[in-house]
């Protein structure tokens, strides 16, 4: 059989391409299949003579032993007796990061000119053996491969919310199995500053804890936070050379400077008499506390950059520069004098003064400034990287003006949004971002030239950690929408959505054998529960962008407790059960079972009770999934209450109210810790009628007629979700959608509505 080259230019070959390269994320720029396959098999030997080679042949080794149990030899030299050889080898002519793949029968070849290279044909090759085999056989095939941008990133928050060095090791790890090669990481905040500086200890004996946000009345036991010791710093940076990251530390200015004016109020912008006095904030939202622009200031951040640049090797250093309001500069006689001094009238232009300072400090250091979009105003230094993150402006102006960009826009690149509408999802913000969102962004700007659009190094996908309060949940939130970054921010060849499914389910058992977590969202059920006469009424789904792939998936369930498995019904149509049955259902994919079992004890109460994230917001301005605890850090068992802490109100559509049917709510007094600045006045509390306010029931509209009022005394000065008592609500005629919303005494602490049952 003549073997068919498919390269990007030739999408009709994407379907070939499907079938002969196994499962690697992301897809190669071109793959030739050829014929017959490759046995690899324990007798197989793996030959690299030195350096680089041995490195990856025995990058190789270890990945193959965790996710198959295949253990192989590295060998200097081909053995003479039998067994397939994989031979790493450097050779010129190749890109930065290019190799190629050839796998023919009893022999693999991974050429490359470089460490990075020979390291990404080895995940290559990873990839093309199903994990869990031993012994198998992989298609023969060419693979020329070379990524498409050379910034394919990821930015971890440490500062909302502080992750263990091991955490942060394991990331980097499974970041270079999807050929992520920067890992952005965001070390400062107003919630804590992260990183050891020697000259200045205060800045994390001081700047890295905060009390935790909390309802009043429940007193904090210790501080939350931590810090990277140097030694600590230098050992991940290392680890991620051998992974091929490179690790660009962020020490954010002017702005998002409250952890460090905490810890040295001389350094913050004083708007009377004294230096302002600040604690590490424990709220979320937009601070307004800078960095004031004394020579002191700026010889402080210079010898904390001297001391970063110690740590890290990367040409490039992330000085933040987003978010600064200016309301403090502006409001202090000391800054505008200062601004006087300098001859400049405008406070916006301050900042510009500002990134120019640290970015000769950086420049005459051998760096580069890189800092979020504000940075973009006259006076930018040439070499300076923006990045765009108010959407895809800031890169499409720095490009205009010959500055590189890097991609990384809210909302379709901020991981901190749920990936899906499903009850399952965990705490962050309400928007929805899927995997396919990722997946389909377009990197190239139609309105930049091909010259301008080189200014593109490319994109990232960035974890803002506020209500990413464990590792677990950091990993769900990245994965596996990291993995479709990755395919956009390296792969050259056509997207093909459908073949990208097929691939993250080859990926999953991987995660599993590393103990990563990746969200199974993209796979999960949307299960809707309701009365059916005397019965109870199940309609289950998967969600749109995985039936609208056209692939072999489908939902398996048993009624009889046991696990489904792939010999189960087949769910085809909504089901009709008795009261008192146990529904456990996943979603296969082929054979394999590509979601988390679902299973729910089914009765009256699932019939009749809702969850917040299964009600309608009433609003949705601010909209997040929050943890129901007391005390922020804590984790409850109770699902996150889905909430718009701008208007606490939910809406349960269709509601039979002909029997005067009772009500039951799940409730949980939640902190409210956010710094709104202006807007917080808009907040409607209401009408509280009582000391700890109530949850108003209204008919129809939440202006409507008012049919029940729940006191939340019982739940108080209380941790965690609390039943109220239970209530009848005035017999109404036929259905009716019923608001329920909050009315309290003051903002703090905000109410959520966890679960409501009508009728149950
Ligand atoms: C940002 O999200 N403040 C860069």
């Amino acid at each position: 059989m003549r073997a068919a080259v498919c390269t990007a230019a030739l999408a009709f070959c994407a379907s070939a391409v499907a079938a002969e390269q196994g499962g690697i994320i992301p897809l190669p720029a071109s793959v030739a299949p050829g014929s017959g396959g490759f046995e690899v098999n324990s007798a197989t030997t793996i030959v690299a003579a030195a350096g680089d080679a041995v490195k990856a042949g025995r990058y190789l080794a270890q990945l193959w032993k965790r996710s198959n149990g295949l253990v192989l030899r590295v060998e200097a030299h081909t053995p003479g007796a039998r067994g397939s050889v994989i031979i790493f080898r450097k050779a010129p002519g190749f890109g930065l990061e290019a190799y190629r793949l050839e796998v023919a029968p009893n022999q693999v070849t991974i050429s490359a000119s470089t460490a990075a290279g020979l390291f990404y044909g080895a995940v290559s090759l990873w990839q093309l053996l199903p994990a869990g085999i031993k012994d198998g056989r992989i298609p023969a095939q060419t693979i020329i491969d070379e990524p498409r941008f050379a910034w394919r990133g990821l930015m971890l928050d440490s500062s909302r919310h502080f992750q263990s060095p091991a955490f942060v090791r394991s990331m980097i790890d499974w970041m270079s199995w999807h050929k992520l090669n920067v890992l952005h990481w965001h070390l400062t905040d107003d919630q804590g500053w992260r990183l050891q500086i020697r000259r200045y200890p205060r800045l994390t004996t001081v700047g890295g804890w905060r009390i935790p946000a909390g309802i009043p009345g429940v007193p904090a036991e210790k501080p939350y936070g931590g810090f990277y010791t140097q030694d600590q710093v230098r050992d991940i940076v290392a680890f991620a050379a051998t992974r091929h990251v490179q690790i660009v530390p962020e020490i954010d200015m002017p702005g998002h400077a409250q952890a460090a004016v905490a810890a040295y109020p001389a350094l913050g912008t004083a708007t009377g008499d004294r230096p302002p006095k600040l604690v590490v904030s424990s709220k979320w939202g937009v601070h307004t506390h800078l960095f004031n622009l004394e020579p002191n200031t700026f010889r402080f951040l210079e010898n904390v950059l001297d001391e970063v640049l110690q740590l890290f090797p990367s040409r490039y250093i992330h000085v933040g520069g987003d978010e600064a309001v200016k309301d403090e500069w502006n409001a202090s006689p000391g800054v505008q004098a200062r601004a006087r001094e300098l001859g400049i009238a405008n406070t916006e232009a301050l900042q510009s003064y500002f990134t120019q300072e640290i970015g000769r400090h950086l420049a005459a250091r051998g760096r580069r400034l890189v800092g979020w979009d504000e940075i973009l105003q006259p006076g930018l230094p040439s070499d300076a990287v923006v990045m765009s993150w108010r959407g895809v402006d800031g890169a499409r102006a720095a490009a205009r003006i010959g500055n590189d960009t890097v991609l990384a826009p809210q909302p379709i690149l901020y991981f901190d949004r749920r990936q899906s509408s499903l009850a399952s999802e965990p705490t962050g913000r309400m928007e929805i971002v899927t995997v396919e969102d990722v997946y389909r962004f377009e990197p190239v700007d139609p309105l930049l030239s091909k010259d301008q659009q080189r200014h593109v190094l490319g994109l990232q996908g960035n974890l803002w950690s506020e209500h990413m309060p464990n590792e677990a949940r950091v990993e769900w939130m990245a994965l596996p929408r990291a993995a479709a970054l990755a395919e956009v921010a390296w792969s050259s060849a056509p997207r093909n959505w459908p073949d990208f499914i097929s691939r993250l389910a080859a990926m999953q058992p991987r995660y599993r054998a590393f103990g990563v977590t990746s969200a199974d969202s993209l796979f999960g059920i949307d299960a809707h529960i309701a009365r059916a006469g005397e019965a109870i009424g199940v309609t289950l789904a998967n969600l749109p962008e995985l039936t609208g792939a056209g692939l072999d998936t489908r939902i398996r369930y048993t009624l009889d407790g046991r696990e489904p498995t792939t010999s189960a019904a087949s769910y085809t149509e909504p089901l009709t059960v008795a009261a008192g049955t146990s529904i456990h259902a996943a979603t296969f994919l082929g054979k394999e079972q590509v979601s988390r079992t679902w299973s729910e004890h089914l009765d009256a109460h699932s019939a009749a009770r809702r969850s917040s994230s299964e009600l309608e917001l009433c609003s949705n301005r601010v909209g997040l999934l929050l943890e129901p605890v007391a005390r922020e850090g804590e984790f409850s068992s109770d699902a996150p209450i889905a909430v718009d802490i701008m208007n606490p109100c939910w809406i349960y559509r269709g509601v039979d109210l002909q029997q005067g049917p009772g009500i039951v709510a799940a409730v949980a007094a939640l902190p409210f810790n956010y710094e709104l600045g202006a807007d917080a006045a808009s907040i409607q509390v209401g009408d509280a009628r009582s000391p700890d306010g109530e949850l108003e029931v209204r008919l129809d509209r939440c202006d409507g007629t008012l049919l029940g009022l729940l006191p939340l005394a019982p739940a108080a000065n209380r941790a965690g979700v609390t039943q109220l008592p239970a209530q009848r609500l005035p017999v109404q005629s036929g259905r009716h959608d019923v608001c329920l919303k909050f009315a309290r005494p003051r903002l703090d602490p905000m109410w959520g509505l966890e679960w409501v049952e009508i009728g149950g």
